[in-house]
């Protein structure tokens, strides 16, 4: 064997990748990869060197030990590094197992499905991507357009909500609430979108006729972390038996237990969506995994036949390795009752927020959302400039704490924490929060308010 480094001098190795710099790893990103994704990250004060991740803790290159509140923005909900889903990764892999294989049996991913349909029993029929959100999100529009084809064919519309994110693959941005992702590319016809929490303008599009979908998040998160009104949810359920049409649920980032139950829809006692998305949560980090969850009825539409059986199939498609960790998440998810402790450790932090807020009126306009998918309304100085990117920037360089703006609205922190934090982190974030605001505006005269 010839060493790559001597066939292609300076190739590194996955060793010496541990090793790297800062400043190397950050000249190859700019040279490499995405630069001005990358610039944007130093530039927002906000990117890092991180060297180790545990429970809700992140190391820097410098040894501080930080405070991840933002965990990839709701992947995390089970801390960094669950032991319990890595060892079973290592045991899976220890089994020198067929991973994938688009005709051998699937023992992981069938067992996955399996434990779904017994956590989601009138949702029976399970697709798992190894990839992100927004591949769950193409497959579940693809399915209901297949169905339709097959079965409705006078119906042709789906419909979404302004200011919703469902990723970034072509049927994505197409139901997507955002324009500036659809920019520069040919959107898929036939999409209408209503704002969101608006139960007129649903029942509007729906009257108009040929409607195949509705699909919205259960609560907006890129959007700024939206929750819609009580009876948003409940009356679409009704709109949609009463119009024959099929209502899709994204849970990529309000599910898997991240707003205190296992799925974010089940928030409404006895709502059951024809359809739902899920990812972040249910990798944990470990491994990219999404898919989608869907009643059999809808699933046999679309994929019901033999003629039908391979519309929708990848090469990761129902792969083992991230079935196992989905399975594993699963489990974890079930057996600590992850959702019981996020309804009840996020009382704390909000109680604690609500005191912040009183403090700063002017600068703190709302705090809103559910378990711990938070999100904190910032109001704008006497300039005009919004607070909370600076506040965000602030909180991560000084006081080692990790939070986000929203990408759709960067009037808004989002808060994520993960079922590690304790009530010592919680004060730790609080206490942050507290000086970094103090710090901003000391350096900026508070708008009236
Ligand atoms: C509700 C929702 N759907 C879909 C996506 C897309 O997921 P991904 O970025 O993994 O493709 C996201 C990502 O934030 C999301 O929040």
């Amino acid at each position: 064997m010839t060493a790559a480094s001597e066939l292609y001098p300076g190739f590194i190795s996955l060793d010496e990748a541990f090793d790297l710099t800062e400043e190397q790893v950050k000249d190859m990103q700019l040279k490499h990869m995405n630069e001005y994704r990358t610039k944007l990250g130093l530039a927002g004060g906000l990117t890092f060197d991180i060297k180790r991740a545990e429970g809700c803790y992140i190391w820097d290159a410098d040894g501080n030990k930080r405070l991840d509140f933002i965990g990839c923005v709701g992947v995390y909900l089970l801390g960094h590094n669950n032991p319990f889903i890595v060892e079973n990764v290592r045991k899976y892999l220890a089994t020198k197992p067929l991973t994938m294989d688009p005709l051998a049996l699937k023992p992981i991913t069938a067992a996955f499905a399996h434990n779904m349909a017994l956590v989601t029993p009138e949702l029976t029929r399970t697709i798992v991507n190894g990839g992100g959100g927004a591949e769950a999100v193409e497959a579940v529009l693809k399915l209901v357009r297949i169905a339709a084809g097959r079965h409705h064919p006078e119906r042709k519309r789906i419909v979404s909500t302004l200011n919703s994110f469902h990723g970034k693959t072509l049927g994505a941005v197409s139901a997507g609430g955002k324009d500036v992702w659809r920019r520069w590319q040919p959107v898929i016809a036939d999409h209408a979108y209503v704002p969101y929490g608006d139960l007129d303008a649903v029942e509007a599009e729906f009257k108009k006729g040929n409607v195949i979908a509705f699909i919205a998040e259960t609560i907006q998160g890129e959007g700024g972390v939206v929750v819609p009104p009580e009876d948003y949810f409940p009356t679409i359920r009704r709109l949609c038996d009463e119009y024959g049409v099929y209502m899709i649920m994204d849970e990529v980032q309000a599910g898997s237990c991240r707003t205190g139950y296992v799925w974010a829809h089940q928030y409404y006692e006895g709502l059951v969506p024809d359809a739902f998305t899920f990812a972040k949560g249910m990798s944990d980090g470990v491994l990219p995994v999404s898919g989608i969850q869907v009643k059999d009825s809808l699933y046999q539409e679309a994929y019901g036949s033999y003629d039908s059986a391979m519309m929708h199939t990848a090469t990761y498609q129902d792969n083992n390795i991230s079935a196992a960790v989905a399975l594993s998440s699963l489990q974890y998810m079930i057996e600590h009752d992850v959702a019981g402790q996020v309804r009840e450790k996020s009382k704390y932090i909000f109680a604690k927020l609500e005191q912040i807020h009183q403090k700063y009126p002017d600068v703190i306009a709302e705090i809103r959302g559910r378990g711990f998918m938070i999100g904190l309304k910032f109001g704008v100085d006497a300039d005009g400039v919004g607070y909370a990117n600076r506040v965000a920037a602030v909180m991560a360089q000084k006081y080692y704490v990790h939070t986000m703006t929203s990408t759709n609205d960067d009037t808004i922190l989002r808060v994520y924490p993960n079922i590690t934090t304790t009530e010592a982190d919680f004060d730790w974030f609080i206490d942050a929060f507290d000086k970094a605001i103090r710090d901003v505006i000391g350096s900026a005269a508070p708008a009236e308010s």
